[in-house]
């Protein structure tokens, strides 16, 4: 494959839609869609009347056209819904998925990657976490369908991806191992033979990783092993990984990292397998320094976020622009904001729940679960829990109060975030706005007189290419 230099970083949820994955690879980069509750992301845009028709288009070309029919029928509403009007629910993510929802999760990824795709020659990936494990089968399928290039994944261990892309693309059956806290592990099962029969162009595979460690484990022990890397610091985007040993925490209440967090670099060349290197990589000289460090190029995420391109509600774009031309702009690292234990990026914004007062008014509840942790309760069976969900509940559920503590619910909060928040007892969820340190610098991407940047731009100011250079 002749992997270009960008990556542009897959956002979630819905922040790296179709549009910013499609507006970049068409200038010869590699954009990527965001799997991460993409089934929600899709029922939720039906709902709202498929405002472009869009999806109706990417539905013509799905090859199970019994299927996205019962999906479109299921959700789809005319016009759009009521705007006080709550989302239809959808079934949560669970060990043994209803068909209903194994359907949406194939057809939501499918139109999301066959629209990135659509209209130029370039290359498109999918991100998906780890820590999100029970989608992952049906999500991937849904991707390989519409002939998705790459497969990105981070926030955890993906050592049986390469092969399930394998047995997926052979059109075999497939099976994935899925955490049980403090038990036996479950198992996820997924028969492409349900649904069509047939081989599938297999996608490449890159873990994003923050360690050479972990690297070396996907390279030498994962069958076939990974097909190459993207390695995050601690000042990008999104989650983060945890420090090296015990967590300490700096005057604000944030993780400390130190030397023994810094990726040694030769141990990754020592690979042999391509890297591309993120965290505040988003300018020209940061990608030189990369290349000479032998990295195929950078991937990026921030500077992208707040493009014209992105999912991310105007205003909230707007006023994360403003900030930087104001030299405003101030992000925290969340040690305790996100269910899945990995610190969270947050920036302070009115409205959303990095204000106290918002969480205070907040009812705490899981409706989408997509950080649910699985558990084996007393009678052997699989129970499902999230830090954010009410306390007592969680409590119930042998969850340790103390872990509740600090928590907000990132699946809630990032869908506002994106335009498509539930109503919730009459009430709008609030926002929860994630971005990288670079967040101070987007400014940098502005054209003189402009006042939003598009995708293009960012990618002509990282190449070095802007006609005003
Ligand atoms: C709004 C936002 C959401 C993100 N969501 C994800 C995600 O769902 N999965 C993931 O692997 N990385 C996620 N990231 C990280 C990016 O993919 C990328 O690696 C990172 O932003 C690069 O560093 P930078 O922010 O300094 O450019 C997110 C970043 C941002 C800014």
């Amino acid at each position: 494959m002749n992997y270009p230099q960008i990556i542009q970083g897959g956002m979630g949820v819905a922040v790296s839609s179709w549009p910013l994955a499609r507006a970049v690879a068409s200038q010869g980069q590699m954009g990527v869609v965001s799997g991460t509750g993409i089934d929600t992301v899709l029922a939720r845009r039906l709902q709202l009347g498929d405002e472009g028709g869009h999806i109706a288009e990417a539905l013509k070309h799905f090859p199970i056209p019994e299927m996205a029919t019962r999906v479109w029928d299921r959700y789809f509403i005319e016009g759009g819904k009521a705007e006080d009007a709550p989302f239809k629910s959808k079934p949560v993510p669970s060990i043994n998925p209803s068909a209903a929802l194994n359907d949406l999760l194939i057809v939501a990824t499918f139109v999301e990657v066959w629209l990135a795709k659509a209209g130029h020659e370039g290359l498109i990936g999918i991100n998906l976490l780890e820590k999100i494990q029970l989608p992952t089968l049906a999500t991937l399928y849904g991707a390989m369908l519409a002939k998705v290039d790459v497969v990105l994944m981070g926030a955890g261990i993906p050592r049986s991806i390469p092969g399930i892309l394998d047995q997926l693309a052979k059109g075999e059956a497939t099976e994935m191992r899925i955490e049980v806290s403090g038990g036996e592990p479950g198992l996820s099962t997924f028969d492409p033979n349900d649904y069509l029969p047939g081989t599938l162009p297999r996608p490449k595979f890159l873990a994003i990783v923050s360690s050479a460690s972990l690297a070396q484990v996907l390279a030498k022990k994962a069958h076939p092993p990974v097909d190459g890397f993207v390695i995050e610091g601690p000042t990008a985007g999104g989650h983060n990984a945890p420090p090296r040993g015990a967590m300490q925490l700096n005057e604000r209440g944030e993780p400390v990292y130190g030397p023994r967090d810094t990726p040694e670099l030769e141990k990754f060349r020592d690979l042999g397998l391509p890297f591309w290197l993120a965290g505040s990589f988003g300018t020209h000289d940061r990608l030189l320094e990369a290349l000479a460090e032998g990295a195929q190029g950078i991937q990026v995420g921030t500077a992208f976020a707040f493009c014209e391109e992105s999912g991310m509600a105007d205003g909230i774009k707007a006023e994360v622009i403003r900030r930087s031309v104001a030299g405003e702009s101030e992000v925290f690292t969340d040690p305790a904001a996100s269910p899945t234990g990995f610190p969270f990026k947050v920036l302070k914004m009115a409205g959303s729940v990095s204000e106290p007062e918002v969480e205070a008014w907040r009812e705490r509840v899981c409706d989408l679960g997509y950080l649910r942790e699985l558990y084996r309760k007393e009678d052997g069976e699989i129970g499902y829990r999230c830090p954010a969900e009410p306390v007592e509940l969680y409590e119930k559920k042998g969850g340790d109060p103390a872990n509740t503590e600090g928590r907000k619910c990132v699946c809630n909060g990032l869908l506002a975030t994106v335009g498509l928040g539930q109503i919730h007892r009459g009430k709008a969820e609030p926002t929860l706005v994630t971005a990288g340190d670079d967040v101070a610098h987007v400014s940098r991407y502005l054209q003189p007189g402009q006042e939003t940047y598009s995708a293009a731009d960012v990618i002509h100011t990282i190449l070095g290419t802007h006609s005003n250079f």
